[in-house]
């Protein structure tokens, strides 16, 4: 059946990709166009690469995506695409391609927060999966805690007032040549690696305060590098256990204030990582409440969860389309009664 078809459209860091999602959660078709090996010489995203890439790859990938579903732009009930926060050049690209769809097929645009893409991205995979959950969201340019009390409904009640945590592993990864992207490649060699053999830093563990902090982590890193006495395993497996113990802490934090959850919920890139999502199943438990992560393809940044965040938009009783002239926005946070806080905010 292909009914209620989103196409979603997402080209806010360094992926480019489209995808098809189904009123009934069925991802139709999907492609990620990486360019990771446009950006490896740099060691990180560089925003010009990126948008270029992005405004070669991403019209042939829309009909790549049709053509995989064997439908026609006719047969697509809406064109959901990020319309930021994210590198503004590559979400210009995105969210013009999908203004150009909508207006060339007559179909209702949707301009989709990339952080509630992530959002929501767990009732995608999980059906079951009911308001209000708790959201650790972490990415490359991304450390909150949001409690999801429904579609639009967002409180920020933790971020980051320095680095993100996947920034946190890519700079981790750079320090020990692990070249890019890092995550993957520091819990790799983590495994390797003693937790025990590297004293490191644990910033804001136990404060009242919210919020999280992994610049000193990092520079601890740097440190401990730089001193030659332990193996880059052992520096790994340390960085690791210190980001977990300070994710765990402030998770724990935000869980002990908030009540009438259903659910402890990760996304984002950093939710691919093993070690955390074991730390974090085992803190839900703690609260007595279910954890959900979604599978790893939709952790790192994808179009189905762009598409998905569209049809929870449509299946609003409110629906109402966004207009082509909506603005690309490179900072545009989930819940705009959260009070700023120093650093916090997209991939710098
Ligand atoms: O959500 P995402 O794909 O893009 C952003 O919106 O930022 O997240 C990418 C981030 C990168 O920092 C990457 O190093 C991190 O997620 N990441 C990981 C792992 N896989 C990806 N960090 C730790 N362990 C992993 N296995
Ligand atoms: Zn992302």
């Amino acid at each position: 059946m292909k009914q209620g078809l989103v196409l979603g459209i997402e080209s806010s860091c360094d992926e480019t990709a489209a995808a098809l999602v189904d009123g009934e959660r069925r991802i139709v078709a999907q492609r990620i166009a990486s360019q990771d090996d446009a950006h490896r010489p740099y060691g990180g995203v560089v925003p010009e690469i990126a948008a270029r890439a992005h405004s070669e790859r991403i019209a042939p990938l829309v009909a790549a995506v049709l053509h995989d579903a064997g439908v026609t732009l006719a047969e697509v009930d809406a064109i959901a695409a990020t319309a930021g926060p994210g590198l503004i050049g590559g979400v210009m690209v995105g969210l013009v391609t999908a203004k150009a769809l909508a207006m060339a097929s007559d179909k209702p645009l949707i301009a989709v927060n990339h952080l509630e893409g992530h959002a929501l991205s767990p009732r995608l995979a999980d059906a079951a999966l009911q308001f209000p959950y708790l959201l650790l969201l972490v990415s490359g340019g991304h450390c909150q805690v949001l409690r999801v009390g429904g579609v639009g409904q967002y409180r920020r009640l933790a971020t980051t007032i320095d680095d993100a945590l996947g920034e946190a592993f890519d700079k981790t990864a750079k320090i020990l040549g692990l070249g890019f992207p890092g995550g993957p490649a520091v819990e790799r060699l983590a495994r390797e690696g003693n937790p025990k053999a590297v004293p490191l830093p644990r910033p804001l563990l136990g404060s009242t305060e919210p919020h999280f902090s992994f610049a000193g982590l990092k520079s601890a890193v740097l440190r401990a590098k730089q001193a030659g006495t332990h193996t880059d395993a052992d520096i790994a497996a340390a960085f690791q256990q210190a980001a977990l113990d300070c994710v765990i802490d402030r998770t724990r934090r935000a869980l002990a204030e908030s009540g009438g959850l259903t659910a402890l919920v990760v996304a984002g890139g950093v939710a691919a990582n093993q070690t955390i999502r074991a730390g974090l199943e085992a803190l839900a438990a703690e609260f007595g409440l279910p954890f959900v992560a979604p599978p790893l393809a939709l952790c790192t940044d994808n179009a189905a969860m762009i598409a998905w965040a569209g049809q929870e938009r449509l299946a609003l009783g409110n629906f109402k389309p966004d207009p082509l002239d909506i603005a690309a926005r490179p900072r545009w946070p989930l819940d705009p009664d959260a009070a700023p806080v120093r650093g916090a905010g997209v991939k710098a």
